[in-house]
């Protein structure tokens, strides 16, 4: 799935007294009450004797790969699951996520002209950081939902009594989807003379599935020339099968903990349950436990940056987390919503730009757009969804600075969560097909239409910078 970079690279971590448990001294935000804290050791233990779910190697090529994207050289796509699901972990529905995802990221590669880093929030994208710790119905109060890695959604004290053996089933369940997708990205399904089988039926059918046909027959045409040129494509890597990274939130601080390996070659510490981790928007206190655990690990990280954030803050926590300064270690995903994002933004970019920070900036356009319906149903406008994106890229033209990624949640699923786009799914049609255990996610088509736009973003970005700033 991805190669190692090693033979560049040395271990770049700071030699500090940092090490696995370091977090345990800081306050823990977010933590799910533990009703049996032994339980929870054991399976700790457990989990600390099963191989990892990542090598190190890889977690460096991602990192190599993100400075590209942080130099405007290359654009990354980071999509998947609001919450993976322990009930939805069938082939067929790993399959169709990763089919959006590869979709999408043809279309970007050709609208804009530079590679795509692609990496799924899958493999272990669990956890969920709640607004309000307990749920009350009718005079009960029960733990929240904090995902299947912690307890289930269903409003019964047995369902939602956090349980350690979740950990074990999270991991479980995160090597198969691994394995899973690695067949699936070198072993055919992701060559690029299969470009056509990336568009599902009920996908075909919509404007955008026959937009996507046209620019499919295009890629066809020309892999059929250089095949008639004498270029042997079975022998290129790159055309054969694709790079694939996973990612999630490093909330479940025990389960990050006991999959966190020394590297034998580099000496650093990686957290080897996913290539990437990032933290959210509510568990980024610079004292706090998840900022200390992540800052000693050498994998490539993501921060959550809500609008609460201010300049000063988010300067410290870059300092805290980049103490080198490297470019493609931290990935700043701004989630400010649709109507804050511009007041909000421009100063955070601005301040960092004028500290030579080497951070790059990619949008969540999702977080910041969530609203509940009058029916109850919690929702998104895909339109609120794509002008945030529009927004982000304008603000970010405007002080010279390239456009990193998109982070978004979808599903392969023909599921009606969000509104709008593509699929022109109305309130009325949101129970038809609602799937999702937590935020509504984009669905494939919905996730092909905001592709388009962005790969319009992309073009426009590149038309309006000439050589491209940065
Ligand atoms: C998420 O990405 O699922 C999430 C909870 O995001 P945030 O921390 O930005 O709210
Ligand atoms: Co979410």
């Amino acid at each position: 799935m991805v190669t190692d970079n090693r033979a560049t690279y040395a271990g770049t971590m700071p030699d500090t007294a940092w090490s696995p448990d370091a977090w345990r001294s800081h306050p823990l935000a977010q933590s799910p009450d533990w009703p049996d804290p032994d339980h929870l050791a054991r399976v700790e233990r457990t989990l600390a004797a099963k191989p990892p779910l990542v090598f190190a190697g890889e977690a460096r090529t991602l990192q190599a790969h993100l400075a590209e994207a942080a130099a405007g050289r290359a654009f990354l796509l980071q999509a998947g699951d609001c919450a993976e699901s322990f009930h939805e972990a069938a082939a067929d529905q790993i399959r169709d996520k990763l089919r959006v995802i590869l979709q999408m990221a043809v279309v970007l590669t050709y609208g804009s002209g530079v590679p795509v880093v692609k990496v799924g929030r899958i493999a272990g994208q669990f956890a969920k950081p709640r607004t309000e710790p307990y749920e009350e119905r009718d005079g009960v109060r029960l733990e929240a939902f904090r995902g299947h890695i912690v307890n289930s959604e269903e409003f019964t004290p047995e369902a939602r009594r956090p349980d350690p053996e979740r950990l074990l089933a999270a991991y479980h369940q995160s090597v198969a989807t691994l394995n899973l997708l690695r067949a699936f990205t070198t072993g055919g399904f992701a060559a690029l003379s299969r470009v056509h089988q990336w568009n599902q039926e009920f996908v075909a059918h919509s404007l955008e599935g026959k937009r996507y046909e046209v620019l499919a027959d295009e890629i066809e045409r020309a892999l059929a020339f250089m095949r008639a040129c004498g270029i042997d494509l079975h022998d290129d890597q790159a055309l054969q099968g694709v790079e694939f990274f996973t990612s999630h939130e490093a909330l479940i601080l025990p389960y990050e903990q006991a999959l966190t390996r020394r590297d034998s070659l580099t000496g650093d510490w990686y957290d080897c349950s996913a290539h990437q981790l990032w933290i959210g928007d509510r568990t980024r206190q610079l004292d706090g436990a998840h900022v200390a655990f992540l800052a000693g690990v050498a994998n490539p990280l993501g921060l959550k940056v809500g609008p609460t954030m201010e300049p000063t803050e988010l300067l410290r926590l870059c300092e805290r987390l980049n103490p080198g300064n490297v470019a493609g270690r931290l990935t700043l995903i701004s989630r400010m919503g649709v109507e804050r994002l511009e007041e909000r933004l421009a100063p955070l970019v601005a301040a960092l730009a004028a500290e030579g920070r080497a951070e790059h900036w990619t949008c969540d356009p999702m977080h910041g757009n969530t609203f509940v319906t009058v029916a109850g149903q919690k929702t998104r406008r895909f339109d609120d969804v794509a002008t945030e994106t529009a927004t982000f890229f304008r603000v970010l033209s405007e002080l010279s600075t390239w456009p990193a990624g998109l982070h978004i949640e979808l599903t392969g699923g023909d599921v009606t969560e969000c509104l709008g786009g593509g699929s022109r799914l109305g309130e009325d049609d949101l129970t038809l097909n609602y799937t999702s255990i937590c935020d509504p996610r984009l669905n494939a088509t919905q996730s092909l239409d905001l592709a388009f736009h962005v790969a319009e973003y992309l073009r426009d970005y590149g038309a309006s910078s000439g050589e491209r700033s940065l």
